[in-house]
């Protein structure tokens, strides 16, 4: 099997554009997508041809790039990205960068020193979470280290190298326990209504030759139920303070279910989708996306025209629900206020 192109590259040096393997196509079609401007690394977050909450981190990032010629088009499109989606932190975080590396030089002599401290500050971006994909891999791997061979872990939505600028945070856990020789058997949630499950998770599993099943979405209570499932684990778009936190919607339920049937329920994610601006998940702002993604499949209607919809693209799972979560640090255990903060000011 011929390796896929990474989630996201750029192509040359300042003058250069980022290229996305274009998810919406997967796993038909393995095509990239050159985004020469601004506009159209907005539309690749919005769409998502890119997407996962550190991947559009790090795609805006490089999206600014594209602004560089001076430094009152860099704010603009900040501002212009941060539009791009509401819920994963990480946007913001990766473009708050971006924003401190314009500021830096008040007195910019030259566009093109601008364009090369943005291009190596977005560089960065990516290189930092591609070893923090790592770390998270190695310290869940070590705390999932007591499941036996062969284990039945359930996944929801992606959070895999197609979600990161590395290995991912759920499934880089799950590809160090392969790579451990405990041979999981992941249970994947189809993830409606974008199925980023069946389509980019059980795509992953495949390229990498993990045993995987998928099910849909309300299958997992019963997967559970018949005692197939010894963890559940996935990624986050965002963490507040009180450990709270917005993942894909059906993670809520997932983890609810899990509970019923204690199964530990672990989020796996870095440090930058933690929050701690918000107390609460209450005050994490959901995406809500269109009708259409609910009333067709593929083109086609599978719902009654005008029907009322409503679509949140997360939820949100409260703290209490989650046995721990892993981040490049290492292991937060139990989840509190005070174990996220404490966690959050170590040192890395
Ligand atoms: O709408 P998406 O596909 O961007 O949602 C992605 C998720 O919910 C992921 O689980 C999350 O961003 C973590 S990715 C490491």
């Amino acid at each position: 099997m011929t390796k896929p192109p990474p989630t996201l590259r750029w192509s040359g040096g300042t003058n250069g554009h980022l290229v996305l393997l274009d998810q919406t196509r997967l796993p038909g079609q393995v095509v990239e997508l050159a985004c020469r401007d601004v506009e159209d690394v907005w539309e690749a977050i919005r769409s998502l041809r890119v997407r996962g909450a550190p991947a559009i981190g790090i795609a805006a990032a490089y999206g600014v790039v594209l602004a560089a010629t001076e430094k009152t088009q860099v704010s603009a499109a900040i501002e212009r990205l941060a539009t791009s989606r509401p819920t994963a932190v990480n946007l913001f975080w990766a473009l708050q960068r971006m924003q401190t590396v314009a500021d830096s030089d008040p007195a910019e002599r030259n566009p093109q020193d601008l364009a090369e401290r943005l291009l190596n500050e977005a560089r960065q971006i990516h290189g930092e979470d591609r070893g923090q994909c790592a770390a998270i891999g190695r310290h869940g791997a070590l705390r999932l280290a007591d499941l036996p061979e062969g284990a039945g872990i359930l996944t929801h939505c992606n959070a895999g190298a197609l979600a990161t600028g590395g290995e991912g945070t759920a499934l880089a856990v799950i590809f160090a326990l392969h790579a451990a020789g405990k041979r999981p058997h992941v249970f994947v949630d189809e993830t409606r209504p974008l199925l980023q499950g069946a389509r980019l998770t059980a795509w992953e599993l495949q390229q990498r030759g993990i045993r995987a099943t998928l099910i849909c979405d309300s299958m997992a209570a019963q997967v559970m139920r018949e005692g197939r499932v010894r963890a559940v684990i996935t990624g986050a778009d965002r963490i507040a303070a009180s450990g709270d936190t917005a993942n894909k919607i059906g993670t809520y339920s997932v983890a609810v279910a899990a509970n019923a049937h204690q199964v530990p329920f672990y989020i796996a994610a870095p440090t930058t989708t933690f929050d701690l601006s918000l107390d609460s998940g209450e005050q994490i702002p959901i995406e809500e996306r269109l009708a259409e993604e609910i009333t067709c499949l593929a083109g086609t209607p599978t719902a009654p025209a005008d029907i009322a919809v409503y679509n949140p693209a997360f939820d949100v799972t409260p703290a209490r629900l989650i046995r721990a979560i892993i981040s490049e640090r290492g292991v937060i255990e139990p989840v509190t206020a005070s174990s996220v903060r404490q966690h959050t000011a170590a040192s890395c």
